[in-house]
């Protein structure tokens, strides 16, 4: 995969690692919901894999029947982390420090040289979900079970049948490591039409022609009217979750899930995931054509990854009465994600 830089060189306005992003921020907590932790194929058959959350060292693993875990990274024992060096055994995860093996709870199973076993040794483990192709992890402060579940994307673009696209991984995706970014920044994005035109250099404005708030998901439908008529439905799910899907008259285009997973601080990693229609005439072959429009897809989040690392939040923004409601219905949406008594 490769990484672009996630600042281009003409904005080097950087700010201090030391400036609180909390600062005018109203919560003290991250957000509750589903988050990615990475891509489905980067966890192989029998596959371990170091990843990071939350402020939390993570290890993700395949066993024997596909499914996937995920569990806090260091080992009981004397604290290897598992992700780094660490193996399936059969169904069990294998530490490399000194071959201890957890089951598919996260139990301990199975300790090498000796004829006792720790069952009540456990790894700490989160609920994990794989949709079209990634990898979601539930994080919840407070350590509650899922509230919701992540549905895929043909349950809300009906349309949308995987197998006309080009397979995601690994042309589709791209992942930006770590970007001083709150997961919340993106999602305001979809309300934010008056940006298309500056940020994204969109010829013409757009105008939001549908928006609302259900639940977890708050959903944003916006018209651009270019030489062909443009639509982009966009359905956050929750804050660490957005997707996209594009139709240029009335035929969808192209679909995009942006993906916003706390680090630790002021860092995120966000992942672009885009999935582009097939050439019918050479199905399996990436076009220049297909590889220019991931190409694009992937810049635009490009063009709002500088304004996002420099900006500081205005809780109380003064606002233009064309964006005002959509934005206002999504902050206070927005303000579900956190733990009551947060909001300041
Ligand atoms: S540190 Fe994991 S088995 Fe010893
Ligand atoms: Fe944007």
């Amino acid at each position: 995969m490769t990484l672009i830089p996630t600042t281009p060189p003409n904005h080097q306005l950087r700010p201090s690692e030391e400036m609180d992003r909390r600062e005018g921020w109203p919560y003290a907590c991250e957000p509750t919901g589903w988050f990615q932790l990475a891509w489905s194929e980067e966890v192989g058959p029998n596959g371990v894999l170091a990843a990071e959350a939350f402020g939390h060292q993570l290890v993700a693993c395949r066993g024997e029947a596909g499914d996937l875990r995920v569990y806090d990274a260091y080992c009981p024992h004397l604290g290897a982390h598992l992700g780094v060096g660490g193996v399936m055994r059969g169904d069990r995860l294998a530490c490399p420090f000194h071959g201890w093996e957890f089951d598919a709870e996260g139990r301990n199973a199975c300790i090498p040289y000796s004829t006792k076993v720790m069952p009540n040794l456990t790894l700490k483990s989160w609920p994990v979900r794989e949709i079209d192709g990634l990898i979601v992890v539930w994080h919840d402060a407070a350590g509650g079970e899922p509230a919701w579940e992540p549905l895929p994307i043909d349950h809300w673009v009906k349309e949308f049948d995987s197998s006309d696209y080009f397979p995601l991984f690994p042309a589709g995706v791209h992942l930006w490591p770590s970007v001083r970014l709150h997961p919340q920044l993106v999602v305001e994005n979809i309300v934010d039409s008056a940006h298309f035109q500056f940020v994204h250099a969109a010829a013409h404005g757009s105008v939001i022609i549908d928006y609302g708030a259900d639940g977890h998901i708050f959903r944003c439908s916006q018209r651009f009217d270019g030489r062909k008529p443009a639509q982009l439905d966009m359905w956050a799910f929750g804050l660490g979750l957005m997707l996209g899907a594009f139709s240029v008259d009335g035929e969808l285009t192209h679909l995009e899930i942006q993906a916003t997973t706390p680090l630790l601080g002021q860092r995120s990693a966000l992942r672009g995931s885009v999935w582009v229609r097939q050439d019918p005439a050479s199905p399996g072959t990436m076009t220049d054509r297909m590889n220019a429009l991931i190409e694009l897809q992937h810049d635009q989040l490009n063009n709002d990854i500088p304004i996002w690392e420099n900006m500081r939040y205005r809780a109380n923004a003064p606002m233009a009465p064309e964006e005002a409601p959509a934005f206002r219905a999504l902050r206070k949406w927005a303000a579900q994600f956190y733990p009551v008594g947060e909001a300041s």
